[in-house]
């Protein structure tokens, strides 16, 4: 039998490995970046964000700005953007850098090498149809990861396009590298109408629109889903039997987690009648919890029980 005095110091031992083990080791952890043994990022930390060339066109559009010439800002700025944003800054901001997906999961080279030329001897620019980021290769790339993005995204024209060499989004259209952000409804607009407008020719120009409006339906399922959920807890306090309902809501669950994979397959009438149907079995859930009648799922149902009704009394007469 263990002694109580026994139990307690190895009780205070386990606590404090676990408080170590949550600070120390955890990817949430604000030193999370000391314990990377890579020498990709070892290096690129120590870099400035800004080549000299880079400055130099910081320092004219510092001048423009003094001088108030804004057209000149406008030209330069995406130029400064481009060249001049420090990638280790966002890529260490990202979720990347929490789970260690490092320089060398996208760009290749040899993480183990200390100097500069070891590292990057195996490594391609962008420029290089070899390199794992000339544009076509990209969703390759990133679907070694992200491989159920990668499958959805493979039926789509985008892809097709992108292969065949012309105008269409790859993964870092929408998700910039190196923050690699995910683009919310307010934000697609933008993005999309570059080649969805009226003028080019390009892509149906009604896709901006819709799209914002797709991705505002998830978040109108998201709502549905938490009022639900609240629901079934206020039914559950109150001693009612909530197994259908949380069936209903898992369910809704499950259309939530595979909207973003599902999305890349651009087919936005597909991905609608999901969505939607994850909005009825949210409703349905709190309705049953809530304890009013839900409403039927399928307005036919009811359609066809009173037609039925109909064509039994026709029967009955003519009998
Ligand atoms: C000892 C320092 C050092 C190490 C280690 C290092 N780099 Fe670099 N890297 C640099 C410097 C400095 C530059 C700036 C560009 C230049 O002068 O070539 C650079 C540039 C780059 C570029 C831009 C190349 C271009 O042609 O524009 C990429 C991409 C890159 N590094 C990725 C990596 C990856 C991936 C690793 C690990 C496998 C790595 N680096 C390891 C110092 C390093
Ligand atoms: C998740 C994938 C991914 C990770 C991780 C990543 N990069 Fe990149 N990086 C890219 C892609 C894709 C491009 C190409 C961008 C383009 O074509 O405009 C790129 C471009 C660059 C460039 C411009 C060079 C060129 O050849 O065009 C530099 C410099 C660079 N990355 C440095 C880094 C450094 C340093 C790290 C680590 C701190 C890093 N990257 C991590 C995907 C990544
Ligand atoms: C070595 C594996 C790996 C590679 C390669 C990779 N990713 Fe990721 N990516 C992850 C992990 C792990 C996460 C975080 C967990 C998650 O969301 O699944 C993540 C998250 C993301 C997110 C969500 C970010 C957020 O803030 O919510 C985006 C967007 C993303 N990756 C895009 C890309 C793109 C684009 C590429 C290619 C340029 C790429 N990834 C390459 C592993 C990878
Ligand atoms: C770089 C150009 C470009 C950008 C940016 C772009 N698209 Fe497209 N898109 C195309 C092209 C090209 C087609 C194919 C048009 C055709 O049918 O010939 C297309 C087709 C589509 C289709 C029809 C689906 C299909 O496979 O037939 C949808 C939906 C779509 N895009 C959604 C979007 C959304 C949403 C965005 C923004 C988040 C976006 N696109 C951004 C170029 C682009
Ligand atoms: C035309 C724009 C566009 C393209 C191209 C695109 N994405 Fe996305 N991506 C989005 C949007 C918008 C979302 C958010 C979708 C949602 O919430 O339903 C998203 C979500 C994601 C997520 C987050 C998933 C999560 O669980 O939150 C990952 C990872 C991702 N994309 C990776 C990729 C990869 C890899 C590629 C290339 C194979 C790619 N994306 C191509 C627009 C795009």
């Amino acid at each position: 039998m263990f002694s109580k005095t026994k139990i307690m110091p190895s009780m205070h031992l386990f606590i404090l490995l676990f408080v170590y083990l949550i600070v120390f080791i955890s990817p949430a952890g604000a030193s999370h970046l000391d314990v990377l043994n890579n020498s990709c990022v070892d290096c690129h930390r120590t870099l400035s964000p800004f080549t000299p060339e880079q400055s130099r066109f910081n320092e004219i559009r510092l001048n423009h700005i003094e001088r108030n010439i804004s057209c000149s800002l406008e030209c330069h700025e995406d130029v400064i953007r481009k060249q001049a944003t420090d990638n280790f800054q966002q890529w260490s901001d990202s979720l990347h850098s929490q789970y260690y997906v490092t320089c060398d999961a996208c760009h290749g080279g040899n993480p183990e090498a200390e100097t500069k030329a070891g590292a990057h001897a195996s490594m391609k620019n962008s420029s290089d149809p070899n390199s794992t980021i000339y544009f076509k290769n990209i969703p390759d790339t990133c679907g070694k990861c992200h491989s159920d993005v990668l499958a959805n995204f493979k039926n789509t024209m985008h892809y097709q396009r992108l292969r065949a060499e012309s105008r269409a989004p790859s993964c870092i259209t929408c998700h910039q590298p190196h923050t690699f952000k995910v683009l919310k409804a307010s934000e697609l607009t933008n993005v999309c109408s570059v080649c969805h407008n009226p003028k080019d020719n390009i892509a149906p120009p009604e896709v901006p629109n819709e799209a914002k409006q797709a991705l505002e339906k998830q978040n109108e399922l998201q709502d549905e889903i938490l009022k639900a959920k609240n629901a079934v807890a206020q039914a559950k306090t109150e001693g009612m039997d909530v197994y259908t309902a949380q069936m209903d809501i898992d369910a809704a669950v499950a259309v939530m987690n595979n909207a973003p994979t599902l999305w890349h397959g651009f087919n936005l009438k597909d991905f609608d009648t999901q969505i939607q149907s994850g909005i009825d079995y949210a409703r349905n859930a709190e309705y049953i919890a809530s304890g009013t009648e839900p409403t039927p799922r399928a307005p036919a149902a009811g359609i066809a029980f009173v037609l039925g009704i109909f064509a039994l009394l026709y029967f009955l007469r003519k009998r």
